[in-house]
C-alpha cells in the first residue's frame, strides 16, 4: 500500500484546524477562549465538549473523548489514520503526494497487517461454517439456538463454528493466498514437535475478540462435548496484535452503550456478555475468566467511572474475586457489586427473565462495593469477636487503596456505622494502614523469594506467587505513576522549551540553552530512573527521539522563517518611522524600541514553536498508544488546569518545578525502595542472618542519607542552573 509521504503529512497536520473540523459534526458556541458544544460521542442535553483552538484539541470532560483533528475523526468515523489523513486533505484541498514504503515498513506493516488480514479470513470462514455447512448447522447452529441466541446477537458479535477436523481452516486459508506463516504466528494453527502443522480451532463454537476499534485479534473456542477431558475453551495465544491484557470481551461493541450510560457493567464470560446484550444491557463487557489487569481498567476508565461488578450467588467465587477488586478501586473508580438470585449467571439471568425486570433488578439491588463486602464479611463472621475485628482489617484495607482521601473518610464513616464501632477508631487504623500498605507488599515479595526454589511449588502456588509479584509490581507502579505523570505532562508541555542555560563544558565562555526535554532525560538517566508505568515509558521514549530527531530540522526552517518575517517588520517599521519624518533622536529612539518589540516577537514565536513541538506532534502521531496518553495528558480537566493556570505561568517557573517534579519522583523511588529494603530486614532479622542485617543497614543509611539530601534539595527554592544535576 502507498503511504502519504511525510511532507503532506505534515502539510496536512498544519492545515487542520480543530475548530473547523469539529464544526462539520457538532455545533460549537465560543466560550472564552475555547468552543464548546455537545459531545458527539455520547449523548448528552448539556454541552461538556469543549475546543481549544490555540491547543489544537477537543475533548469531552464527561466521556473523555477527543483529540486533535486526526484523533478525533479516526474515533467518531472509526477511520484509519491514514484515511483520516486522506479526509484532512480533501477539506483543506491539499495534494496528496504518496511515496512507496520503505522494506523495514513494509515488513512490519505487512506483518501486522497480514495477521489483521488471516484473522479477518478465519472470522468469515467460521460464520460461513455455521450457516453453511451441514456439520455447522447440525452442531454450531443447533448449539447457539438451544442457548436462546438470536440470528441478530450471532451477527453483532459475529459468532461462528471451527468444523471438526484438523485442517479445515488451514486448507482454506492457503486456498486462499494466506500463507503458514500468518496462520502461524495469529496462533490459527499449532505446530507440533515433529512440525506438523494443525487447526487449533477443532469442532467448537467461535467467539472472535475484537479491538476498541473492531479489529479482530483472537478467537475463544468453546467445546461443545461434556467429558472433563477436553479443555472447556481454547483460546488465541498472545502476537504481535494481541495482548490479552489489554482487551476485553465485549468492550467493541459495548463502547457506546458505555459512554452513554456512563457505567460499565462487567461479567465473567463471553455468554453472559451476548445474552445481556440481547436482553437490551449493551454496556457490558467480560475480563474472560481471569482476574482483571492494569491495562483493561484503564480502557474502561477511558469511558467512564462507574463499574458494576455482577457475580453469580455461589459464594467461593464471590471471595475469590473480592481481592480483585481492590485494583479497580486503586483506579479511583467509583465500584458497585450485583448478587445475582441463587444458581443464576449473568447469561442464565438474562435468558430467563424479561429485559424490564432484568434492568429493574439492576437498579434495585446494586450495592455498593464497600458495603457489599462489609455485608458478607460479617454475615460470615457472626457474632466471633475475633473474626470481626479480622472483618475491620479486611474492609479496612480496602478502603486503604482508595486514592482519594475524602472518599476514603466517608467509607471509614459508614464501615464504622455499619459494623458498630467507633469512627475515630477506624479512621486511626486507617491511616496507618495507609503508611504501612507498601511495607507489607515488600515483605510479602520478600516471602516468595525465600522459599527455596520453584521446583517445589505446586502449580497452584506458582500462579499465585506470579499473581502476587505482578500485583506488587502493579502497586509500585500505581504509587510511582502520578509522579511520572506529572514530569511527563511539564515534558509535553514545555518539550524543547529552553528553559535556562549553562555553561558550555568545552568553553567556559559561551552559554549552550537547556531544553525541558534534554534536561529531564540527561537527569533520569544519570540517576538511572527510568518510568515505571509501561505506557508512560512508551510516551516518553518517543518524546525524546522525536526532540532529538524530528525537532532540530523543523526548529531551524521556523526560524530561518521567522527571521523572514521578523526583517520585514523591521523594514516596515523602519519606513514608517522616516515617513513620520521627527527628529533624529525621535528616530533613533524609535528604532530602538521596534527592534526590541520584533526580537520579543520572534523569541516568544520561536519558544511556543519548540515548547508546542513535541506535543503537536504526539497528539497526531499514527501511534496509538502515543497519541492517546499524549492527549490526556495535554488536557486535564477543568478543576487541574485552573491549579497550574496561574500566574506566574507555567513557563516562567520551570526552573523550581524541573528539579521539584524530578526530585518528588526520585523520592518516591527511594521510599519504595527503603520499604523493600525494611522487608528484607525484618526476614534477615527472623532468620539471625547477622551478615544480612548489617549489609542492609548500611544500605538503608545510605538511601537514608541520599533521602534526606533530597529533603534540603526540595528546600532550596532558587537553583544555579549550572549545578543542576547532570549538567555539572
Ligand atoms: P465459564 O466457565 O463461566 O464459561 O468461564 P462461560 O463463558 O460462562 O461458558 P458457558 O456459559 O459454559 O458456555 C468464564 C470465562 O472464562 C474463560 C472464558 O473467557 C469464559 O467465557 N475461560 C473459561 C477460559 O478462557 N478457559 C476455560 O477453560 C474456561
Ligand atoms: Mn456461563
Amino acid at each position: 500500500m502507498k503511504k502519504i509521504d511525510r511532507e503532506t503529512v505534515q502539510k496536512i497536520l498544519d492545515a487542520a484546524d480543530i475548530v473547523d473540523v469539529v464544526s462539520d459534526f457538532v455545533s460549537l458556541k465560543r466560550r472564552g477562549a475555547n468552543y464548546i458544544g455537545l459531545c458527539p460521542f455520547h449523548n448528552e442535553r448539556t454541552p461538556s465538549f469543549s475546543v481549544s483552538k490555540s491547543k489544537g484539541i477537543c475533548k469531552c470532560f464527561s466521556c473523555g473523548k477527543g483529540g486533535a483533528p486526526v484523533n478525533f475523526l479516526m474515533e467518531l468515523e472509526q477511520m484509519s489514520y491514514q484515511e483520516a489523513l486522506r479526509w484532512l486533505a480533501n477539506k483543506y484541498h491539499i495534494e496528496i503526494k504518496e511515496r512507496e514504503e520503505s522494506e523495514e515498513e513494509r515488513r512490519q506493516a505487512s506483518e501486522r497487517e497480514q495477521m489483521f488480514a488471516v484473522n479477518e479470513f478465519a472470522l468469515n470462514h467460521f460464520k460461513q461454517n455455521l450457516t453453511d455447512t451441514d456439520d455447522g448447522r447440525a452442531i454450531g447452529l443447533t448449539y447457539f439456538r438451544q442457548r436462546g441466541i438470536s440470528d441478530a446477537m450471532i451477527e453483532r458479535f459475529r459468532l461462528g463454528y471451527a468444523i471438526d477436523r484438523s485442517d479445515d481452516l488451514r486448507n482454506a486459508a492457503n486456498h486462499a493466498g494466506y500463507k503458514d506463516e500468518y496462520l502461524e504466528k495469529t496462533g490459527l494453527t499449532i505446530r507440533n514437535e515433529q512440525g506438523r502443522i494443525y487447526d487449533r480451532f477443532r469442532g467448537r463454537v467461535i467467539y472472535p475478540v475484537h479491538t476498541l476499534s473492531g479489529k479482530v485479534v483472537a478467537f475463544g473456542g468453546r467445546t461443545l462435548r461434556t467429558d472433563k477431558s477436553t479443555a472447556k475453551y481454547v483460546n488465541s495465544p498472545e502476537s504481535q496484535i494481541y495482548r490479552k491484557s489489554f482487551e476485553l470481551y465485549g468492550m467493541y461493541q459495548a463502547r457506546q452503550a458505555i459512554a452513554r450510560t456512563d457505567k460499565c457493567i462487567l461479567v465473567e464470560g463471553y455468554m453472559d456478555v451476548i445474552s445481556m446484550h440481547q436482553a437490551g444491557i449493551e454496556n457490558v463487557v467480560a475480563s474472560s475468566g481471569t482476574s482483571l489487569t492494569d491495562g483493561q481498567i484503564r480502557m474502561i476508565h477511558r469511558f467512564t467511572q462507574n463499574v458494576t461488578v455482577i457475580y453469580d450467588s455461589d459464594a467461593a467465587g464471590i471471595k475469590a474475586s473480592l481481592r480483585g477488586i481492590d485494583l479497580l478501586l486503586a483506579e479511583g473508580l467509583n465500584i458497585k457489586v450485583l448478587l445475582l438470585p441463587d444458581g443464576d449467571d449473568p447469561d442464565s439471568f438474562a435468558q430467563h427473565n424479561p429485559a424490564e425486570v432484568v434492568e429493574q433488578y439492576i437498579k434495585d439491588n446494586e450495592t455498593d462495593f464497600i458495603r457489599f463486602k462489609t455485608r458478607i464479611l460479617l454475615e460470615d463472621a457472626g457474632s466471633d469477636p475475633m473474626k470481626r475485628s479480622k472483618v475491620i482489617s479486611d474492609i479496612l484495607r480496602s478502603i486503604s487503596v482508595i486514592p482519594d482521601a475524602v472518599t476514603r473518610g466517608v467509607y471509614a464513616d459508614e464501615c464504622a456505622r455499619l459494623m458498630g464501632v467507633k469512627a475515630d477508631m477506624l479512621h486511626i487504623q486507617l491511616k496507618k494502614l495507609v503508611a504501612d500498605i507498601a511495607y507489607r507488599q515488600a515483605l510479602k515479595q520478600q516471602g516468595d523469594k525465600a522459599r527455596s526454589s520453584v521446583d517445589d511449588l505446586t502449580p497452584q502456588q506458582i500462579q499465585d506467587a506470579s499473581d502476587d509479584v505482578a500485583d506488587i509490581n502493579a502497586a509500585v507502579s500505581r504509587r510511582l505513576r502520578p509522579y511520572e505523570e506529572a514530569l511527563l505532562k511539564l515534558v509535553l508541555k514545555h518539550g524543547n522549551y529552553a528553559f535556562t542555560s549553562y555553561t558550555n563544558p568545552n568553553n567556559q565562555q559561551e552559554m549552550l540553552p537547556l531544553r525541558v526535554i534534554d534536561y529531564v532525560a540527561a537527569d533520569l538517566e544519570n540517576d538511572e530512573v527510568t518510568f515505571t508505568d509501561a505506557a508512560l515509558a512508551h510516551v516518553f521514549q518517543c518524546a525524546v527521539d522525536m526532540a532529538a530527531n524530528e525537532w532540530p530540522d523543523a526548529h531551524n526552517r521556523f526560524v530561518d522563517n521567522q527571521r523572514q518575517i521578523m526583517a520585514d517588520r523591521l523594514e516596515q517599521g523602519r519606513r514608517a518611522l522616516a515617513a513620520e519624518s521627527m527628529s533624529v533622536a525621535d528616530i533613533t529612539r524609535g528604532e530602538i524600541e521596534l527592534n526590541e518589540r520584533v526580537q520579543r516577537e520572534f523569541d516568544e514565536a520561536v519558544a511556543d514553536f519548540d515548547a508546542g513541538f513535541v506535543a503537536r506532534r504526539a497528539v497526531s502521531s499514527p501511534d496509538d498508544m502515543l497519541r492517546r496518553i499524549s492527549t490526556d495528558l495535554i488536557v486535564e480537566p477543568h478543576q487541574l488546569s485552573k491549579i497550574y493556570s496561574n500566574v506566574p505561568s507555567e513557563r516562567e517557573r520551570l526552573l523550581e518545578l524541573l528539579p521539584r517534579t524530578l526530585h518528588e519522583l526520585k523520592s518516591m523511588h527511594l521510599s519504595v525502595e527503603l520499604d523493600t529494603i525494611l522487608g528484607e530486614l525484618k526476614l534477615a532479622q527472623e532468620r539471625n542472618d547477622t551478615k544480612e542485617v548489617t549489609r542492609l543497614i548500611t544500605r538503608m543509611m545510605e538511601r537514608k542519607a541520599l533521602q534526606n539530601d533530597f529533603a534540603r534539595y526540595l528546600g532550596e527554592r532558587n537553583l544555579n542552573p549550572d549545578r543542576l544535576p547532570g549538567w555539572e
